[in-house]
């Protein structure tokens, strides 16, 4: 059994084995365009061969810009007997090859709401998980997805909040202040790594990254004067999406949260945005409130595998 990235010439197996969809987000179509593009690319795909046949496959999904792949977005498997160990093996062996200062890798997976009670999701996603769990992205964080769509309408806009741009150190610094008992998992992996100031650097790297525009980003200040908070529109390659709502923790608790959401969503509609997404925490209940206070909808899942934290 080998090992190895895919090649040209695995185009057709690897056709004929996305071909079954199960629950990955990889499908031919988008395999093919994200090929073109560098979210996909030969090199973040790797196969699995046994006797000249490619018996499993795993694809990964990264930024164009990026040297290393960020996400699995699918794990295939046409070989006898258990998957769970020969997907382990492929996904330790992607690991390897990223580096430990990398955006750190996680395996993303795209679930229907009230998936616990459809059991052919359930036997297709346990496998996966347990492969991800041996090669070490054992952390299960459930996120909330969530659309607003210009049928849903447009939420009141703030009246008691002033919204202005910033240059990247004051939203560094604002980065680094809603940390300060975040309910959002990853926030806290990436502190627990490597502190507060590295993991608001990281996202702040992420944001700008982001297909969306920069001068999109607004502080929020209140009618004394007070930074309260903040809020990043965005876009990635599926849309626009609202990257980020942070309120600082002293002025937690007097709904800023539905202020900075409903200006972010004025923002992205003015620039003609037909549906915005935005996911956040299963166990972030305030965050998930206030989309459904400003009529997001949440219409599935995100299950993320990571590296626990440290
Ligand atoms: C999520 C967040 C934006 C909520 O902001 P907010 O304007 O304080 O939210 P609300 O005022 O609607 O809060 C509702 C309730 O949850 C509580 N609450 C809000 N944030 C909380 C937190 N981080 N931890 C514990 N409780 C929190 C509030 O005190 C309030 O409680 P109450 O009903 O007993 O008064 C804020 O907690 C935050 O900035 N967190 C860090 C960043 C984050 O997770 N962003 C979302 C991911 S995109």
């Amino acid at each position: 059994m080998t090992i190895r990235n895919a090649v040209e010439s695995d185009l057709d197996t690897i056709h004929t084995l996305i071909a079954e969809q199960s629950i990955n987000t990889v499908t031919r179509e988008r395999y093919d365009e994200y090929l073109g593009v560098g979210y996909y690319r030969h090199n973040w795909t790797w196969v699995v061969e046994q006797d000249g046949r490619i018996i499993a496959l795993a694809v990964w999904w990264g930024m164009p810009q990026f040297d290393h792949p960020f996400s699995i977005d699918g794990l295939y498997y046409a070989g006898d007997g258990d998957p769970v160990p020969v997907w382990a093996d492929l996904i330790r062996h992607a690991l390897d090859s990223i580096p430990a200062e990398a955006e750190q890798p996680e395996y993303h997976i795209f679930l229907p709401n009230g998936w616990r009670e459809q059991p052919d999701v359930v036997a297709a996603l346990e496998p996966r998980l347990a492969a991800a769990a041996q090669a070490g992205l054992p952390a299960l964080t459930e996120r909330l997805r969530y659309e607003w769509l210009p049928a849903y309408g447009l939420p009141v806009r703030s009246s008691r909040l002033r919204f202005e741009p910033a240059d990247d150190e004051a939203f560094l610094q604002v980065f680094v202040r809603v940390i300060e008992g975040s309910l959002d998992a990853s926030t806290a992996r990436a502190v627990a790594r490597g502190g507060a100031e590295a993991s608001a650097k990281e996202d702040l790297e992420i944001y700008r990254e982001m297909p969306g525009e920069r001068d999109w980003w607004r502080l929020a200040y209140d009618e004394a004067g007070e930074l309260v908070g903040f809020v990043v529109p965005s876009a990635n390659n599926g849309g626009p999406v609202i990257g980020y709502v942070g309120v600082l923790p002293e002025h937690r608790g007097h709904g800023y949260a539905d202020d900075l959401l409903a200006e972010g969503t004025h923002l992205l509609a003015e620039t003609g945005a037909g549906q915005i997404r935005a996911d956040t925490d299963l166990t972030n209940r305030p965050m998930a409130a206030s989309f459904e206070r400003l009529g997001y909808r949440n219409h599935s899942i995100r299950m993320v595998a990571s590296h626990p934290i440290a």
